[in-house]
């Protein structure tokens, strides 16, 4: 059935408190529930109470603590309905038995290699008993836990432990967990397990002292360090930020093997997947340091943004997830080199959610209509949901937003709200009316800004010509005009020229707001021809069309006082010339000519400050990727034209830069043990850039570097760029060093996942086979979903593999969906996701994608995840 925003009612019961009972048992868990269940003045007078569940067995219902008669129920395993209940306050309890072993889906009670854990949002509580499982029905939890001692030693659940001990007999033990902060059920977590930990004591500014622990697998307790250190700085930075306190005794954060996603927010016990959690150096490369960092800050930040104010409907998962990614966005900056960051989160902004807006899966940061909640944790809800919050810091100031997010934590903490409230607070801190930038979250699909730029000599004046258009998504044929903060400057020879502008549309401090179709802004007393430096800080999730020449643009590169436009503009460069050879009949001489030129830049580029800030080189050298210019082109797309075309520009640079390498590479070695930090992360990251360019323009002595830079790395991150240097090298020595990699990580499933996408990521028609031989490795295992993300979603982001001119690709991937589908729809579901594109391609591969969809869609008995992703893909 669809769900829609619009049909929207409050619940008609309320539940205030769950007692749950739960005796966890591998095979046979038995969940005892008292709900005490009251009207919802709200609601209808008197309405029939319908409890939701999933796959459910109910073992005995009561009321009042009288058994229910048969005939005064319904119950299937979907639902649980009681026509005619009492009229008034009343507890229900229900009995229902479930087996985690057989639960492949990894939604409600699991287990993992041993261990029991949950995941309930955004309806997994329904797996576990009979409820109202909806975000807007908030209770106080109190939890009791009971396990064998042996199979499960540890036993947590959310809030505060407040009583443990054996049970009779010695065999059995308990636990009673306590959580006075009323919560939904998606918020809902238990964990049992024999787990390894580290603890730390934490004080929070207001004084309150709390009990922080990391949960392993045992032996991995070594691991858990740089998840407890990212811990305690994200709690101190949220306080001095957001001015945001924990409020619990305990913080725990749990990894587990199997995993759906990557972490979840349940209140003071976080639930991880293990690769966002264990890290050392031998194991874990500077991406995942960084992403675990990332990842703790923001399930920790949830405690406030989706716990404290949690969502009133699942439209408005954007009010939590794009608010919090911000968050930890801001906390990576903080911690970290605040232009990387950005340069990072735009490419992936670009690279997920740009081409999730260009394909038949668009849809609004706050969707109207649903069939698969699951399928709508998306990089729209998710990063451009960031974005907007971004835009609306710039477009209010950030004192505004300051006294806006205070205002918000003040007035709807405590209650499941909505995007409504949460501008409202915004509006009223700032006084402006923010009804035209609410359009954000209802339109879909990314605006194109075009700017055109002249300048009167003769009256030192520079006139700026702005315009925008959406183009239409599914369902939205026509758009509206949004408000796009355009943040710019207008570069002189001497760097930023004064901006004087009597314009209404100027806001002052180099932001013009387009929020029209389009509009011109003079300036005046301008001095001199400017470059206009346009989009600074990629101010708003749009595409920006500027017809600069490549002089200009390698002025900004060098001139610009804004990093994030240095490094966009070397992007613009290559962006346009491959756009133009990778379409047929492109002219092979402009190529090699940009090629030159780029080179050339780069050359004293990193001759002249390379080294001041190598993490900022190391982005600034890596070219946007075929992808990227697949979804530039947007039409007609021949994936190995555009491939090749990026070889040939990769391989010129290398070239170019052959002559520097050993000098830079030699300067930015390591001196002592490895370090995560961002600034030894960011010499690494150049270091190895480097590598991989050697590796095209000079394959033979790069695979001599390889080699060593395999036996002689102390660290993942040296170890695994040498691997990927290495595919690009065809030949035995790829091959072995593929094998010794292998040998050197057995038994390490994370780095080993690694190594399966690696090679999973070849752009050689072999591929395919290797990825099918390589689902009958050990390493592999279809049951778990790290494992098919990195081997078959590593192939699936293959461009020119995936989308092999004989469609096996599709088939193959197709395929795996299917099977996969039977055990776990929401990692099939995700991995069809990888069609988004389909509609892009030239017409032959267009044909064998849709087909490939169609076969999948035309099955019986699909999941509603699968059957979803597979009609929307396909209308
Ligand atoms: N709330 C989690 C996070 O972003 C994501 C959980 C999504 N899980 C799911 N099955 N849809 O932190
Ligand atoms: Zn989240």
């Amino acid at each position: 059935p669809l769900i829609r925003l619009e049909d929207y009612r409050p619940s008609d019961w309320l539940i205030d408190t769950v007692d749950l009972d739960v005796s966890l048992h591998p095979q046979k868990t038995r969940v005892r529930a008292l709900l005490a269940l009251r009207p919802n003045p709200e609601g209808q007078p008197g309405a029939p109470l319908k409890l939701d569940g999933d796959e459910l067995v109910l073992k005995s219902l009561a009321i009042d603590g009288k058994p229910l008669d048969a005939s005064v129920y319904t119950v299937t395993p979907q639902a649980l309905t009681i026509p005619a209940p009492p009229a008034h306050d009343f507890t229900l309890t229900i009995e229902t038995e479930l087996d985690p072993s057989a639960n492949t889906k990894l939604m409600g009670l699991y287990r993992s290699s041993k261990v029991y854990c949950t995941q309930c949002e955004a309806d997994g509580f329904r797996r576990i008993t009979y409820f109202l499982d909806r975000p807007d029905v908030m209770s106080v939890y109190t939890v009791r836990l009971e396990a064998a001692k042996a199979e499960a030693p540890v036993l947590l659940s959310n809030g505060n432990l407040v009583a443990a001990a054996e049970l009779p007999g010695g065999d059995r033990h308990f636990a009673v967990w306590h959580d006075p902060h009323p919560k939904p059920a998606y918020l809902f977590a238990l964990v049992g397990g024999a787990l390894d930990h580290v603890r730390q004591d934490y004080v929070t500014a207001d004084g309150h002292k709390v009990e922080l622990a990391v949960y392993v697998e045992p032996g991995k307790a070594d691991r858990a360090g740089w998840a407890l250190d990212s811990l305690v700085r994200c709690m101190r930075w949220d306080e001095q930020v957001f001015g945001r306190n924990y409020d619990l005794d305990m913080f725990n954060v749990v990894a587990v093997s199997d995993f759906n996603m990557g972490a979840m927010e349940n209140k003071g016990l976080n639930i991880f997947n293990d690769k966002y959690v264990l890290a050392d150096p031998q194991t874990a490369t500077d991406g995942d340091y960084a992403s675990i960092e990332a990842i703790i800050a923001h399930e920790y930040f949830h405690n406030w943004t989706g716990n404290r104010i949690t969502c009133r409907d699942w439209f408005q998962l954007c009010l939590k997830e794009g608010l919090t990614v911000f968050r930890d966005q801001e906390f990576s900056a903080d911690e970290r080199s605040r232009p990387v960051k950005r340069i990072a989160d735009v490419r992936t902004l670009r690279s997920t959610q740009f081409s999730e807006d260009a394909g038949p899966l668009a849809h609004p940061v706050r969707p109207r209509a649903y069939k698969e909640i699951n399928n709508f944790y998306t990089p729209t809800v998710y990063e451009k949901g960031a974005e907007v919050i971004r835009m609306l810091k710039v477009l209010i100031g950030d004192d505004a937003f300051k006294r806006g997010m205070d205002l918000y934590f003040e007035r709807c903490d405590g209650t499941a709200a909505t995007i409504e409230e949460f501008l409202g607070c915004f509006a009223e801190a700032s006084g402006q009316n923010l009804d035209h930038f609410a359009r954000w979250y209802e339109q879909a699909g990314t605006p194109t800004i075009v700017a055109s730029g002249r300048y009167d000599a003769a009256a030192k004046r520079y006139t700026l010509d702005l315009a925008q258009s959406t183009p239409p998504t599914p369902g939205q044929t026509e758009k509206q005009p949004v408000v796009l903060p355009i943040k710019l400057g207008l570069v002189g020879a001497k760097g930023d020229l004064p901006l004087k502008t009597t314009s209404n549309a100027y806001a002052g401090d180099g932001l013009v707001v387009l929020d029209q179709p389009s509009l011109s802004v003079t300036f005046e007393d301008v001095a001199e021809a400017p470059i206009p430096s346009l989009m600074r800080g990629f101010s708003a999730p749009a595409r920006l069309d500027l017809d600069l020449s490549d002089a200009d643009l390698l002025r900004l590169f060098s001139a610009d006082s804004d990093s994030f436009n240095r490094w966009q503009s070397l992007q613009s460069v290559a962006t346009r010339v491959l756009v133009a050879a990778g379409k047929p009949g492109a002219d092979a001489d402009v190529l090699a000519a940009t090629a030159d030129k780029l080179g050339e830049a780069l050359r004293s580029f990193l001759k002249a400050d390379g080294l001041s800030d190598p993490a900022f080189a190391a982005q600034v050298l890596r070219l946007p990727a075929p992808a990227d210019i697949a979804r530039e082109i947007g039409g007609d797309v021949d994936p190995d034209a555009i491939f090749a075309a990026h070889r040939k520009l990769s391989t010129a640079i290398g070239t170019a830069l052959l002559g520097e390498l050993p000098g830079l590479r030699g300067a930015l070695a390591a001196s002592g043990a490895y370090r995560p930090d961002a600034a030894s992360a960011g010499r690494r990251a150049l270091r190895n850039e480097l590598l991989g360019l050697a590796a095209l323009a000079a394959p033979t002595e790069a695979a001599d570097l390889c080699e060593e830079q395999f036996v002689a790395g102390d660290n993942l991150t040296d170890r695994l760029a040498a691997l990927a240097a290495m595919t690009l090298i065809p030949g035995e020595r790829r091959e072995a060093l593929i094998a010794r990699f292998a040998k050197s990580y057995a038994g390490e499933p994370l780095v080993l996942d690694k190594w399966l996408m690696a090679q999973a990521l070849i752009a050689e028609p072999g591929t395919l086979e290797r990825v099918k031989t390589l689902m009958q490795h050990p390493a592999f295992s279809l049951g778990n979903p790290n494992r098919v993300r990195a081997l078959i979603g590593g192939f699936a982001a293959n461009l020119t593999q995936f989308n092999r001119a004989d469609g096996a690709g599709y088939d193959f991937v197709a395929d795996i969906v299917v099977a996969l589908d039977k055990t776990n729809p929401q990692v099939a579901s995700r991995l069809l996701g990888s069609f988004k594109s389909w509609r892009m391609l030239e017409p032959g591969r267009k044909r064998l994608a849709r087909e490939a969809l169609s076969t999948v869609a035309a099955l019986p008995n699909l999941s509603r995840d699968v059957a979803d992703i597979a009609e929307r893909a396909l209308a």
